[in-house]
């Protein structure tokens, strides 16, 4: 079997039945930036329940945010997913934490538009070109931007971004690595998304501070919008 022989779990969606008409479902990782449309901000949430899911993705979405990283952090992620793909079609919804090729089907199958994972392993590579779904990994060091570029990636998520060099990183990473881009996720906060933003090869950051877990427990869905109004007028 070669590196590029197509392997579907479960069932086909639209986009990889058209990507096996085209040929090219298997040859490469679809990239999420084609999924943002020029969002630069992607809030990294944990979900509990339905109403937790269904009142975040409209306080995001008022907030003029159409992205979201669900993270598989506790049982109801898979879930979360599914219901808001179905009541926000449009909205580009994201699996974090996904750390198992196992964890990236069963996203798959609930509809997921991307995946994305604190680390890079060939394993979930291989997994996602054979899913056909766009998928951003995390590094935190030069060998494993290497990892991603052997496997022919040009995005990669910068994980946990402030421990591992923040700013200082990216700016180095730019030299050897120019043809990547990086979402510097973890330690991304108000005080300095922007600094972020403002790097060349940053194309988005994510993180938690638009959509606090405390918030989403409290279901302050207007307070949730107002973050995400704010973060979005100067991003
Ligand atoms: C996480 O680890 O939960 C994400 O990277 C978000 O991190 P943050 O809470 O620092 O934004």
């Amino acid at each position: 079997m070669s590196n590029y022989d197509v392997i579907v779990v479960g069932e086909v969606n639209d986009a990889q039945a058209a990507a096996m008409r085209s040929g090219e479902l298997g040859k490469c990782v679809a990239r999420v930036s084609d999924l943002l449309e020029g969002q630069k901000i992607v809030p990294v949430v944990v979900i509990e329940n339905e109403s937790q899911a269904l009142g975040l993705a409209k306080a995001l979405i008022d907030g003029g945010i159409n992205v979201i990283e669900i993270t598989l952090r506790n049982d109801f992620g898979v879930k979360a997913i599914e219901l808001i793909k179905r009541e926000f079609p449009d909205m580009v919804v994201l699996a974090g934490t996904v750390n198992t090729a196992a964890q990236m089907v069963a996203v798959v199958r609930a509809g997921v538009d991307g995946i994305i994972s604190p680390g890079i392993t060939k394993n979930l590579v291989d997994t996602a070109k054979s899913q056909g779904i766009p998928y951003l990994p995390g590094v935190s060091s030069a060998s494993e931007v290497m990892i991603a570029i052997e496997h022919g990636l040009s995005e990669c998520k910068l994980f946990p971004a402030t421990v591992v060099g923040g700013i200082s990183a990216l700016k180095a990473f730019n030299g050897p690595f120019a043809n990547m881009r990086f979402c510097p996720t973890g330690g991304v906060s108000e005080s300095n998304y922007r600094d972020f933003l403002a790097l060349p090869n940053v194309m988005c950051v994510g993180g938690s501070w638009v959509a606090p877990s405390g918030l989403v427990r409290e279901e302050k869905w207007d307070q949730i919008t107002e973050l995400c109004k704010a973060a979005v007028s100067s991003s």
